[in-house]
This record gives C-alpha cells, structure tokens and sequence, in this order.
C-alpha cells in the first residue's frame, strides 16, 4: 500500500522535538530526524525513524520541517549554510522566541525559497499528540490549510491566528506571562504551609477552585481592558492596595520571603498616586502599556 502521510523531517530531538518525532512516527509518516548531538536520536531510530547526521540531507528528505531547537538563533544557525535546501520546503517552528526573533527568522526562510508558519505548542511534550492539545500558528493561510492534518497529529487543538507570520511568538508571550506569576503565588502559599507542618498538596483542592474563581473573572476583565471603562469588576485598586499591608505582616509573622510582593506594590502605590484608588484593578494595565506603544484594535 502506497503511503499517504506526508514525510516530515524534525530538527531537534531535545524533549519536545522528541516528542513530536514519535507522534508522527506513530501516526506513520515517514519521519526523519537530526539532532546537533546525533546521540539523542537513537531511541527515536529504534522506533523508526531516518537519522540523518547531515542537516542538509535531513531538510532534503522530507517537502515538511518541523524545527524545535532551543531558539529562532540556534535554528538559523544550524540552517546557515545548508539555506540553499530550503529553496521549496515548507519550514514549521515550535520553538520559543519573541515576535521581533519569529518576523525576523520568517524573512530570512521566506527569502531563501520556503514557505514558512511560525507555531507554538502550549503544552508540555508528555501531552503531544493529545485531542485537547494546543498548537497555534501564524503565517499564510493556504500554507496552514495544506498542513493543518498533518499538525493535528500533534495535538487536536488547531488555532490559525492569522497570515503574520510573529502571531503564535505574540500570543506565546501574552499568553505565558501568567505562568511564573501563578506559580509564584502557589509557591508563596506553600512556604506560608510549610511554617505550619502542612503539606502543598493540602491546598491543591483550594487552589483550583480559586484559579477556577480567576477563570470566570477574565471575560470581564479583557472586556474592561478592551474598553478601558475600570468600574464592572467590583475589585477597587484600593482593596488590592490597602492589601499590599497584609501581605507585608504575613511575610513577617511567618518568616517567609515575599520580596517578589515588592514592584507589585510598587505599581499599586503608583496607581493610586494617579487618582486610580477607585478603578477596578483592570486599571493597571494603563500603567503596563504607555501611551506610545498602545495601539488601538
Ligand atoms: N519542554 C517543554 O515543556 C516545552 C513546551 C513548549 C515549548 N517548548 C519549546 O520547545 C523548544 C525546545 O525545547 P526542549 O524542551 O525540547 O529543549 P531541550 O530538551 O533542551 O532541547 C533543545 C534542543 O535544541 C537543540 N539546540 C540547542 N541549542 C542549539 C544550537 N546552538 N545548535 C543546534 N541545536 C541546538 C538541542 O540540541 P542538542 O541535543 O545537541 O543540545 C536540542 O535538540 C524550546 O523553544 C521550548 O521553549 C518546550
């Protein structure tokens, strides 16, 4: 039987690259794989896939490449030099990097002949390959519809954000942002615990209700942003202020560092300096985003 899938080549066999390489291993596709340090590859080879120790002959194995090298800079690297192959391929990343690192690389591959989605997988790679998976990606419409089958072996959350190519390192940024505050904030908690003989896991429970609380918050929260009208919530930036005390008396009682508490405070204080103390927290972000970089949507 003449196979079907189309032949995917994965740059980078590191934990994500990995992961991706064995979904379309599984999903059989003809998968070949290169790695900086070839040695990564081996478990990956035993499951079937073609190594290539050349990156030259691993671009020119497949019409598909999937890149997940560390960054935008250590892809264009490994490229360089072999960029003529690239000359009809369609070039996919799913690495990390900024919006200005994603238009830029975006450039250099589209001038030398490929066509090019900048995507992003959010999630870690023990989910890859699972129905509620997220992938996003932006870049030329026509190039997302001719590979989104093949990307949904990947995770079976497909979004296509649009034809900039910078969109999926955009909303990576926008959307991971929150991903240190919140861990932070659960680590605090557990120090404050841990004073008291009790394990984290004990507040597992609470603690998902609470960021279930946050969830049903955003809605109303982007909607403020959106039309920077701060008076729905009902969360003044002076609770949240006068607040900031208690954190500073906790921090105290129980000998835990909140110094991360600090510019949070800071920004408070600066609100409320600005005749803020009455808007609703959403307000902050008049203080995230100055006048000369906003643009209105
Ligand atoms: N792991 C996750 O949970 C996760 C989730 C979402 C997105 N991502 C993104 O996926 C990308 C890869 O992450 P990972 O977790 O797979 O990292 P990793 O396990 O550290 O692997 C990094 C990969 O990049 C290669 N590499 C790094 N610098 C290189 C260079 N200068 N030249 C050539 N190859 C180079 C490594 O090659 P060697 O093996 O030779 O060092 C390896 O293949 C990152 O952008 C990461 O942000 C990861």
């Amino acid at each position: 039987m003449i196979d079907q899938n189309t032949p995917v080549t994965v740059l980078g066999t590191g934990s994500m690259g990995s992961a991706l390489a064995a979904a379309f291993l599984a999903a059989r596709h003809p998968t070949t794989v290169w790695n900086r340090s070839p040695q990564r590859a081996a478990p990956l080879v035993a499951a079937g896939a073609n190594q290539q120790l050349a990156i030259a002959d691993a671009i020119a194995a497949s019409p598909l490449i999937i890149a997940c090298l560390t960054t935008f800079q250590a892809t264009r690297d490994s490229l360089t030099a072999v960029e003529a192959g690239l000359n009809g391929r369609t070039l996919i990343t799913l690495n990390s990097g900024t919006p200005s690192e994603a238009r830029e690389f975006a450039r250099w591959v589209t001038y030398h002949g490929a066509r090019f989605l900048g995507g992003a997988i959010k999630n870690v790679p023990s989910a890859v390959g699972k129905p509620d998976t997220l992938l996003y990606f932006g870049g030329e419409q026509a190039v997302y519809d001719e590979h989104a089958k093949t990307m949904r072996v990947l995770g079976g959350d497909l979004v296509h954000l649009g034809a900039e190519p910078d969109l999926a390192a955009l909303y990576e940024s926008a959307v991971g942002a929150t991903l240190l505050p919140t861990l932070l904030g659960f680590f605090e908690g557990a120090a404050v615990l841990a004073t008291r003989g009790v394990s984290a896991r004990a507040m597992v429970p609470y603690s998902i209700k609470w960021l279930q609380m946050i969830e049903t918050l955003l809605p109303v929260v982007a909607d403020e942003i959106d039309t920077r009208d701060y008076t729905r919530l009902g969360s003044s930036i002076a609770l949240f202020d006068s607040a900031t005390g208690y954190d500073e008396q906790l921090g105290k009682e129980s000998g835990i560092d909140i110094s991360w508490h600090a510019p949070m405070h800071d920004l408070l204080r600066r609100a409320v300096a600005e005749g803020r103390a009455e808007q609703s927290i959403t307000a902050l972000i008049e203080l995230l985003v100055t006048p000369a970089a906003r643009q209105e949507p």
